[in-house]
């Protein structure tokens, strides 16, 4: 009997690489407002959107899962911080009522926070250290990781640190795919000097949730990879890696005074605990690379 798993936002960047990674002792269903491109073989989807509580609430008795993996968010940063109201509704109302529902139902609910709930000034921040979010995403993120803690016992809050990959199909929130289709044609990419992160690969990532998610794990992991590098010195390993010209990554200037939200300067997280408690190994950023492109290459597609 396979095990009956609901990913939210599964048209997604990550969430969509989760779906690609899953074996078969999982029965998958996801809610998306939309799907691009062709849905995986075996997988359900529901169109719908998630701030739609009876739509939600039907979905749920329909499919009765044994786990939620809950990525789906306003995810785009500055647009949290410029529409609050949605933020508010997509990002923490649609958390409640998963939160509601798993209470009741002794489901497992596995939440994707953010890095950025931390306010970046010591970097290398561990599962016990405190949020201090910088700007209202992080703060949407931080309420949710509350009211899972206070309204479950069987939950796991993933912070994943700055995911670097490919979707499956779309854009997604994928800066890499932005980043490749930028340079395409020959245009400049700017990435910020001064914002530490540790950047994990989105097909380890996947892993790990598919870990977590047959496993009887519970409570804070940090997902983050085993490099710590500004996001500027990221891009142009990036740019070596992918074969483009570095004259293409240019620093983007600090700008929290016209339209961009501030950021966490050193928002690094330490994977410490990833490493002691998962088998999925961690990787290095080179390592995270070869990883994506295997990928792209067994699907077929040149990068
Ligand atoms: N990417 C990163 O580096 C990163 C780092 C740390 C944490 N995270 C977190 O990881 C999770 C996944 O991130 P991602 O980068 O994969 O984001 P993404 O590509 O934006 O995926 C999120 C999915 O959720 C869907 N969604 C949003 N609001 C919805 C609604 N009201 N109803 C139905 N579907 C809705 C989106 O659809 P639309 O496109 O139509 O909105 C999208 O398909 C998010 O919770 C994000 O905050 C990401």
């Amino acid at each position: 009997m396979r095990k009956k798993i609901l990913i939210t936002g599964g048209g997604g960047f990550a969430p969509g690489n989760i779906i690609s990674k899953a074996d078969k002792s999982w029965e998958i269903f996801t809610l998306d407002r939309e799907f691009p491109g062709k849905l995986p073989e075996g997988v359900s989807l529901r169109e719908m959107d998630l701030t739609d509580g009876k739509a939600l609430e039907k979905a749920l008795s329909d499919h009765s899962p044994e786990v939620i993996v809950h990525t789906a968010a306003v995810s785009d940063i500055d647009v949290c911080e410029h529409n609050r109201e949605l933020a508010k509704k997509v990002n923490v109302e649609v958390t409640a009522r998963l939160v509601e529902y798993c209470a009741r139902t002794n489901t497992k609910l596995i939440y994707f926070s953010t890095d950025s709930v931390f306010d970046g000034k010591k970097g290398m921040y561990t599962e016990e250290d405190k949020p201090v979010p910088l700007n209202f995403y992080a703060e949407t993120k931080v309420y949710s990781e509350e009211l899972i803690k206070k309204g479950l016992t069987n939950w796991v809050i993933i912070r994943p640190s700055l995911i670097v990959g490919l979707p499956v199909s779309g854009t997604g929130n994928s800066f890499l795919r932005k980043t490749l289709d930028a340079v395409a044609e020959g245009k400049e990419v700017a990435f910020p000097k001064e914002e530490i992160r540790t950047p994990l690969d989105v097909i380890t990532l996947s892993l790990c949730v598919w870990e977590l998610a047959g496993t009887n794990l519970t409570g804070y992991f940090h997902l983050a990879g085993n490099d710590r590098t500004s996001r500027y010195e990221m891009a142009l390993r990036i740019a070596d890696k992918f074969n483009f010209s570095r004259n293409l990554v240019v620093p983007k200037q600090p700008d929290a005074t016209g339209g961009r939200a501030p950021r966490p300067v050193d928002a690094s997280l330490n994977n410490a605990k990833a490493k002691r408690t998962l088998a999925t190994p961690m990787r290095s950023l080179e390592s995270g690379f070869d990883l994506i492109i295997e990928n792209e290459r067994k699907k077929g597609k040149d990068i």
